[in-house]
């Protein structure tokens, strides 16, 4: 496998690179995935390397992965608190021995250990659509190590990597395979929209045929979806958009309900009367729940997918996430979950 196209470079978005290059980091995936089922270690990779990561939200799945990837591969992940340490910020956002400019941060941390992982949306940035992957850039034009982006306001680009690898794994390809990505109702309006964006870039870059479903006024950011146009015509896929659950979730293979805040409806300034008013446009689509009744309607052999975590009894009910043996379609939420570790793992090897 031809993998020296990969050192030194950030991973900030799915978009920087080439379906060829996507394809090769999934097939290192699979391969560190099943070497690890077998006993075979690769500690050797990134022995005595660091990588920083700094979360600004909370995190289960994404901290965890990437520590137990860079043991697994020999090195160490070192958490940091943006409140524990000068919080970074960017020019104009600074407070005096409260935060420190993100260029400074950047040439500090990348003297020390080898790569920057990095999380940001929402709050941090008082919910400006597009701050959080600013800030994530400047840490990348500032550093000399890779900078990865371990979900900001626009990407997920490691959450789609690991929706990517479980559509592979369970399909064996793309070709024909009917993606959904659809909204689903959750009693919080705090959800950003990088996993669905993240979700539909790649899909439609592998050539699935893509079902973006959501109520009206839960639009996705519009470069998104002209970006996933050019891809799906790049590789004779599809994509198309509809305003109609039942619709978007008939006949698919893979179905994937998520909530999350449309663009126009939660903007800066944000305050407790923006939080009610979206929570007002929330309630109406209540219905937007997946039951075992809607994916009767998907393809027989149909996979749930849910990046995790999810709001049981609103996005999903317990009897459709749960089932992960039988016939018929089934839960594959936690093998996407596992999957964030193979990919990172991927990922971590080949730029790091
Ligand atoms: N899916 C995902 O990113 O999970 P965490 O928020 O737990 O990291």
């Amino acid at each position: 496998m031809k993998t020296t196209s990969f050192r030194g470079r950030d991973f900030l978005a799915e978009t920087d690179f080439s379906r060829e290059e996507i394809e090769q980091v999934l097939e290192l995936a699979q391969e560190l995935k099943m070497d690890r089922a077998k006993g075979r270690l690769h500690d050797d990779l990134l022995r005595a390397k660091t990588l920083f990561m700094i979360f600004y939200n909370q995190s289960l799945r994404t901290r965890n992965s990437f520590e137990a990837g860079m043991t697994q591969l020999g090195g160490h992940a070192h958490y940091l608190d943006p409140d524990k340490i000068y919080r970074p910020a960017m020019e104009g956002r600074e407070v005096a021995y409260s935060t420190e400019r993100v260029s400074d941060v950047a040439r500090v941390l990348d003297r020390m250990g080898d790569a920057i992982a990095i999380r940001c949306y929402g709050d941090p940035v008082d919910w400006e659509y597009g701050g959080a992957h600013a800030m994530l850039e400047e840490f990348a034009r500032w550093s000399d190590v890779p900078v990865l982006n371990m979900e900001d306001d626009i990407y997920h680009p490691f959450q789609g990597l690991a929706d990517t690898l479980t559509v592979k794994e369970k399909f064996g390809g793309y070709k024909g395979i009917k993606y959904t990505m659809s909204w689903a109702y959750s009693p919080s309006v705090h959800k950003p929209r990088a996993v669905p964006q993240s979700a539909i870039l790649y899909a439609t870059m592998m050539g699935m045929e893509v079902t973006l479903a959501h109520p009206k006024g839960m639009e996705l950011d519009s470069k998104i979806l002209a970006q996933c146009n050019q891809y799906a015509e790049a590789s004779s896929g599809s994509f198309r958009i509809t305003n109609d659950f039942e619709d978007g979730i008939q006949g698919a293979h893979v179905v994937y309900p998520k909530a999350w805040c449309a663009t126009p409806i939660f903007q800066p300034p944000v305050g407790e009367s923006d939080s009610k008013k979206t929570q007002a446009i929330f309630d109406q689509h209540k219905d937007w729940i997946c039951t075992p009744g809607i994916m009767d309607t998907a393809d027989k052999h149909a996979i749930y997918l849910h990046c995790l975590p999810c709001d049981r009894g609103f996005e999903v009910a317990n009897e459709v996430i749960d089932r992960t043996t039988g016939s018929g379609w089934l839960s594959a939420a936690f093998d996407e979950a596992e999957n964030r570790l193979h990919v990172q793992k991927a990922v971590m090897a080949l730029v790091m």
